[in-house]
């Protein structure tokens, strides 16, 4: 509908010119019904040169005013050098030289748009668009309904995106050269060329599309093929209904690239992991489902190629009441990331989680906050070593506390600054039989025993006259 009416107006305009020989295109709004820039060819006569042999004419810096007067149809190549415009009118391009072959813009520091599009009466075989530093995309509009073009030549410029419609479009297009720009592999834009089939008709087209490179965030400096091949597995392999995306990419010692992928599978109320993830996954999350334990996480991780890269892993606000299934495990000792906040955890095995710990090199956070912590003095002395030996790994402090409960004394209070005197206290009814008593009782015992061997020797010595076997070889 749009494109129609944008016809519309590009024929509608041409007609009122060809009656109106000499126009001078100074207004800045009578004719320019779409955008409101002002976008005329002839906004830079004065500055402006041009050069003509035979059917080619190159204008440096604009149009001369001779150039842009009436239809010029002598002229099949056109070269348009240094363009000192933000914007480039194509319609008024079309009227005036109907019978272009070859259209070449270079070198423009200031060209940051196209006006209008490329009617589908255009006879333009060729274009070129080169050394653009501020052209981020060509929409597909501009060139789609072009009906004689052959090859457009984009080399060299700062493009990030491109949409398909751009190669699709053009019935009778055979070939684009793409190497130069700026690709953006990262924010989707260019996705559609992830989804073609290996030969698509499409990519065949991009005659340098193995010398694309992508330039932004993760993936600059990456073969833009590979990273669209990356893509594709990682839609082809994603576990339905969580949503993957790749984080990083690294390359290894070998030169291969590695993807390194999150798949969340946050909130989709799962009682079990994902069966299968994209090879390479080294992040999953699972907050906020209904997992009752890591035992299938576990196993995964042990039995499943596609667990194996895993290092990071968040399962807060599940159900899961213990973490037993860790102890033992090699991805103990080598993984990344764990957070277990939010689940209904009342300890941990702290021996186990020391050892692991200890041996891992690669730890970065564990979260064990918001879960209802058991607090007794049998527990607590350790779990407070504990947490104040790794307060660089266990990040969320604050959260872990005492589950909630009607003791005023530890309820919901923070583990690591809990008096242990409030919980180790000779009050507490609840404690059995507190160290301290029970070296006191030991003490007593032996204080009996020496005080009843004492009364025994001196009985016998009254009784027999014998002193007892320790005076007896003292001097
Ligand atoms: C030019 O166009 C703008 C917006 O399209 C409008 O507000 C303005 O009045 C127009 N000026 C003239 C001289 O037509
Ligand atoms: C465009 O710019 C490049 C680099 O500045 C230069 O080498 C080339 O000759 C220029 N092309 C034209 C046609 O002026
Ligand atoms: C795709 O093209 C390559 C080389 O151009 C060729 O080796 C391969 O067999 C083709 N694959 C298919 C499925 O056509
Ligand atoms: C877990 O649940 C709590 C409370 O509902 C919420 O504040 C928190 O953001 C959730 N955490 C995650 C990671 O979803």
């Amino acid at each position: 509908m749009k494109t129609k009416a944008l016809l519309q107006v590009v024929m509608l305009y041409s007609a009122v010119k060809a009656v109106t020989p000499g126009f001078q295109y100074t207004s800045k709004n009578s004719s320019d019904a779409i955008g409101n820039q002002p976008c005329s060819l002839g906004d830079y006569i004065s500055k402006a040169r041009c050069q003509q042999s035979e059917f080619e004419l190159i204008c440096t810096a604009g149009f001369t005013a001779y150039w842009i007067r009436g239809m010029k149809r002598e002229i099949t190549h056109l070269r348009l050098v240094d363009w000192p415009g933000d914007c480039f009118n194509i319609g008024h391009l079309e009227f005036h030289y109907p019978e272009l072959l070859i259209l070449e813009f270079i070198n423009s520091t200031s060209l940051r748009y196209f006006k209008g599009h490329f009617s589908a009466l255009n006879k333009i075989q060729k274009l070129t668009v080169h050394g653009m530093p501020h052209l981020w995309e060509i929409p597909a509009e501009v060139v789609s309904e072009m009906g004689e073009l052959r090859e457009i030549n984009l080399k060299g410029n700062m493009l990030r995106h491109m949409k398909a419609r751009l190669l699709a479009g053009p019935r009778r297009l055979e070939r684009v050269y793409l190497k130069g720009n700026n690709w953006d592999c990262n924010d989707g834009g260019l996705d559609w060329l992830a989804m073609e089939p290996e030969n698509g008709t499409l990519k065949r087209k991009i005659a340098d599309y193995y010398d694309l490179v992508c330039q932004q965030q993760l993936y600059k400096g990456k073969p833009l093929h590979i990273v669209m091949d990356i893509i594709k597995t990682i839609r082809r392999t994603c576990p339905d209904p969580c949503s993957c995306t790749m984080t990083h990419i690294v390359s290894d010692t070998a030169g291969a690239v590695i993807p390194l992928i999150t798949v969340n599978c946050a909130y989709k109320k799962l009682e079990s992991p994902p069966a299968s993830l994209p090879p390479g996954t080294t992040t999953l999350r699972l907050e906020g489902n209904k997992l009752k334990s890591i035992a299938v996480i576990m196993q995964n991780i042990i039995s499943n190629p596609q667990y194996k890269k895993l290092v990071d892993l968040y399962l807060d606000n599940n159900s899961i009441s213990a973490v037993k299934e860790l102890e033992g495990t090699e991805w103990f000792t080598t993984f990344r990331v764990l957070s277990l906040r939010g689940n209904l955890l009342k300890q941990i095995q702290i021996f186990a989680f020391d050892k692991a710990f200890q041996a891992n090199n690669n730890l970065m956070h564990v979260f064990l906050g918001d879960n209802p912590w058991r607090c007794d003095c049998l527990y607590i002395p350790r779990f407070q070593n504990f947490l104040l030996k790794y307060k660089r790994v266990l990040r969320d402090q604050n959260d872990i506390r005492c589950s909630k409960t009607n003791d005023r004394k530890t309820s919901l209070v923070q583990i690591n600054k809990i008096p242990l005197g409030n919980i180790c206290s000779s009050d507490d009814v609840e404690l059995p039989i507190s160290y301290i008593n029970i070296i006191n009782l030991v003490l007593l015992a032996l204080i009996l025993i020496i005080v009843a061997r004492f009364l025994y020797d001196r009985h016998n010595f009254i009784r027999t006259g014998k002193l007892p076997w320790l005076s007896s070889i003292l001097p």
